[in-house]
């Protein structure tokens, strides 16, 4: 079958096996932004926008997506032209092995479109889908915080190359651990 999708604002036409769900179609077809981690819709790796909406692309049967708008981690900037979110992840250190990166970037511009002022609770609320296998939470609500900053014109846009230490912190935010200081 063919689906029809608005992917990052083209028009585009896929084949697709019935019992494909939407992330095997975008990986086939080039957009491997969206991460295969657990394939149960558990970790957040895959988490595409669909009308808007952060969801699982791991466990959305693409027949149910035909027509939707669909926005990928490749719908942002490039590596020359970082969107303000990406610019402040580099910024803040926040990606180590970066897998869990680009869904969990894809969630904060979900919230920060709905709420372009967040406190860290929100932050922390929002991302509690997106689990990060190297347990860098801290530095990530942190840096959602400053992307939000950014794009209310509260700090500089752009990236400064990232010169902070990577480091490894304790657990998820969504088991309330003792990441929170
Ligand atoms: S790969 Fe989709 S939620 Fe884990
Ligand atoms: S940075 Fe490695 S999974 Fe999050």
């Amino acid at each position: 079958m063919q689906i029809e999708l608005e992917l990052n604002g083209r028009q585009r036409t896929f084949d697709a096996a019935k019992s494909d769900v939407l992330l095997d179609v975008l990986r086939r077809n080039g957009y491997t932004g969206p991460k295969r981690g657990c394939d149960t819709g558990a970790c957040g790796f895959c988490t595409v926008r669909i009308d808007g909406d952060p969801r699982m692309s791991c466990v959305t049967p693409v027949a149910k997506v035909d027509g939707a708008s669909v926005e990928t981690i490749e719908g942002l900037g490039d590596q020359n032209d970082l969107h303000p979110i990406q610019a402040a992840f580099v910024d803040n250190s926040a990606l180590q092995c970066g897998f869990c990166i680009p869904g969990m970037i894809m969630r904060s511009k979900a919230l920060l479109e709905e709420n372009p002022d967040p406190t860290e609770t929100e932050v922390r609320e929002a991302l509690s889908d997106n689990l990060c296998r190297c347990t860098g939470y801290k530095k990530i609500v942190e840096a959602v915080l400053d992307a939000a900053d950014r794009m209310n014109g509260d700090a500089p846009m752009a990236a400064d190359g990232g010169a902070g230490a990577v480091d490894c912190e304790a657990p998820p935010w969504s088991q309330g651990g003792g990441d929170t200081e």
